[in-house]
């Protein structure tokens, strides 16, 4: 029996878009094969009912417990949060970073682990202890201390998960720590500087948003809207390709530029070359410079979805989360070798990038796909454009662009099946599709006035994840059933008034192959977004195409960074940012108090597996 029948006798994959034309009905490609259909379901629990609470809501059965909260101390001698705001640039580099994200554990014993966290940004209307518009030389300080990344031990007593303050392995990672530019771009021109003439010691991380952990217990750390960062006290001195990725010396927050001149765009245009890449960051070594890898293209990184290929090249998918920028895969030119950790280590130091091309015959939601190499003297990528491959890497948006590449609706998340045959990715979603924008609509990115986003998923061809082609299609289209019946923006016929959800994000299988989808959308649960409520995480089973709401979470904030331990039994997620964007949130401490981006231990109450 073909897939195709298959999922007809399973009456589960016809699409609801009947005033979008026949391509849109067209069958879900990888639904149900014989062997999936047999299974029961994966989604046990209660579904959890739309929110605009200030309160994170778990199923009945479930209990959530906050982990950790911006400011709280990491060490000893850490002096406690101020509610105030007044705390200084020192104390928030001994405390939990703000505006958590992507995150991962790194087991030692059964009650045991390392948790390696990114502080993705800060609230600066929650920062300080005013709110003056122009920030002193200790805010900006202060400031940088807050983004990075974390990492922490996690110890497990009586079935609840708490910091081990005293653990060696707590370190802080932040805008002004020691790192190491690798890969091909390393020491290139465009990366040096005149604090750094040899272009490879690059002070800090920052803009952290989403990650991956390698089998070799590294956990990558992606920089994403680094831009922000920088500013300019002179003339324009954007050059093209820099405009590309935002950087605008019009802006002047959040000021960096005025105390630390490195983010002066207009002294040290350079600067922003050395932001923008995969950091790879050892956590059971708290001494160890992060490693910047060029090797993996800079653009505005989101995460990075680790998979060790059959042949044992190590292959890397990764979302540039901007409105019609693209997907991305590396693959590493040698082989992981379990136990060698010297040649585990280097790795990612040296490989292929590619972009990814999505072919449509007929404009079905579904079609199959091709990966470019952006290597240099191949097709468009020769000088005078590119004179060598790291400017390829440099400029790796560019380098896309002229490749062919075919423009998304914001790739966010990346997440790979634990059965290493198919890869989900979350396009959030794009408000300015269209040709005049540079981006026309195409059938993976099918919407002009995308205001729900979509997952879509591929399969590389022979299992093959280094190959060149792979099978893709849509998973799931958001929409709003209630609002637009009948339209394109009902979404898929998966999407009902219990689960509707806008701009899914965070994107993660667990072991037992349950897809979990963290929200990050408008959450006004008005007109277009009537019902959905607050931004949530759901579970998907892919064998059934249910989604299921699980989990909501406080105005202002969204859901983003999940790992679960090995036992499943502890569901680590992140609120990032609660109260933001003048929503009002005191959570979690409650009462008339600042609300604080946390990570919350989801258990449940019987002990058992999460989900089921
Ligand atoms: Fe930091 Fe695209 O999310
Ligand atoms: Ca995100
Ligand atoms: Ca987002
Ligand atoms: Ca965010």
């Amino acid at each position: 029996m073909s897939e195709f029948t298959d999922a007809l006798a399973a009456g589960l994959t016809r699409r609801r878009f009947i005033g979008m034309g026949a391509g849109l009905c067209a069958l879900n490609l990888f639904a149900c094969t014989s062997a999936t259909r047999r299974k029961p379901g994966l989604l046990g629990f209660e579904r959890v009912t739309a929110s605009s609470e200030d309160a994170v809501r778990v199923p009945k059965g479930y209990r959530v417990n906050i982990l950790v909260r911006w400011g709280d101390p990491l060490f000893p001698d850490a002096p406690d949060f101020r509610t105030d705001g007044a705390g200084s640039a020192g104390a928030q580099g001994l405390q939990f970073g703000d505006n958590n994200d992507g995150m991962s554990l790194f087991p030692i014993t059964a009650d045991r682990v390392l948790l390696a966290v990114n502080n993705e940004s800060t609230n600066l209307e929650f920062l300080y202890s005013h709110t003056r518009p122009v920030f002193s030389e200790q805010d900006v300080l202060k400031a940088k201390a807050a983004v990075g990344v974390s990492i922490v031990e996690l110890r497990r007593t009586n079935g609840l998960w708490t910091i081990d303050r005293s653990s060696g392995y707590n370190r802080r990672i932040h805008a002004d720590s020691p790192t190491v530019l690798t890969g091909p771009a390393a020491g290139h021109p465009l990366v040096r500087t005149v604090g750094d003439p040899g272009g490879s010691q690059v002070q800090g991380t920052l803009a952290n948003c989403a990650n991956g952990a390698t089998p070799w217990g590294t956990f990558l750390t992606c920089e994403e809207n680094f831009d922000l960062a920088f500013g300019s006290s002179g003339a324009d001195p954007a050059t093209g390709r820099q405009r590309l990725y935002g950087l605008d010396p019009r802006r002047h927050d959040p000021q960096w530029f005025r105390h630390d001149e490195r983010f002066d765009l207009f002294r040290h245009p350079n600067e922003a070359h050395r932001f923008g890449w995969v950091v790879e960051v050892d956590p059971f070594d708290p001494q160890s410079s992060p490693r910047k890898r060029t090797a993996l293209g800079r653009f505005k990184h989101e995460n990075a979805a680790l998979v060790v290929n059959r042949d044992g090249r190590v292959v890397i998918y990764m979302g540039d989360d901007t409105r019609g920028q693209y997907l991305y895969r590396f693959v590493s030119r040698h082989c992981f070798c379990p136990g060698d950790q010297r040649m585990n280590c280097e790795l990612l130091a040296e490989g292929t990038l590619y972009v990814a091309k999505f072919d449509a015959p007929g404009d079905l939601p579904r079609g199959t796909g091709r990966w470019l190499p952006l290597r240099h003297g191949e097709g468009p990528l020769v000088a005078p454009k590119f004179r060598d491959q790291a400017e390829i890497l440099v400029f790796a948006r560019q380098a896309a662009r002229l490749a062919g590449a075919t423009t998304m609706d914001r790739p966010e998340w990346v997440a790979i099946h634990p059965d290493g045959k198919s890869v989900y990715c979350s396009l959030t979603n794009n408000r300015h599709r269209g040709v005049k924008a540079g981006q026309p609509v195409n059938a993976a990115n099918p919407r002009v006035n995308n205001i729900y986003g979509q997952i879509i998923r591929w399969r590389p061809w022979e299992g093959d994840h280094a190959a060149g082609r792979f099978d893709w299609d849509v998973y799931v289209m958001a929409g709003n059933p209630g609002v637009h019946a009948g339209t394109p923006y009902a979404g898929s016929e998966q999407i009902n008034e219990s689960n509707k959800f806008n701009s899914p994000d965070g994107l993660a299988f667990d072991r037992d192959g349950r897809l979990w989808i963290e929200t990050d959308g408008d959450e006004s649960n008005r007109g277009d977004f009537e019902g959905m409520g607050n931004n949530q995480l759901l579970a998907a089973d892919p064998s059934t195409g249910e989604i299921r709401r699980f989990m909501t979470a406080p105005p202002g904030s969204e859901v983003t960074g999940f790992a679960m331990t090995h036992d499943q039994r502890t569901l680590f997620v992140g609120i990032q940012h609660p109260g933001a964007r003048g929503a009002v949130s005191n959570w979690p401490d409650g009462g008339a108090s600042k609300p604080r981006s946390a990570v919350v231990q989801i258990q449940r109450e019987d002990g058992g597996v999460i989900g089921t």
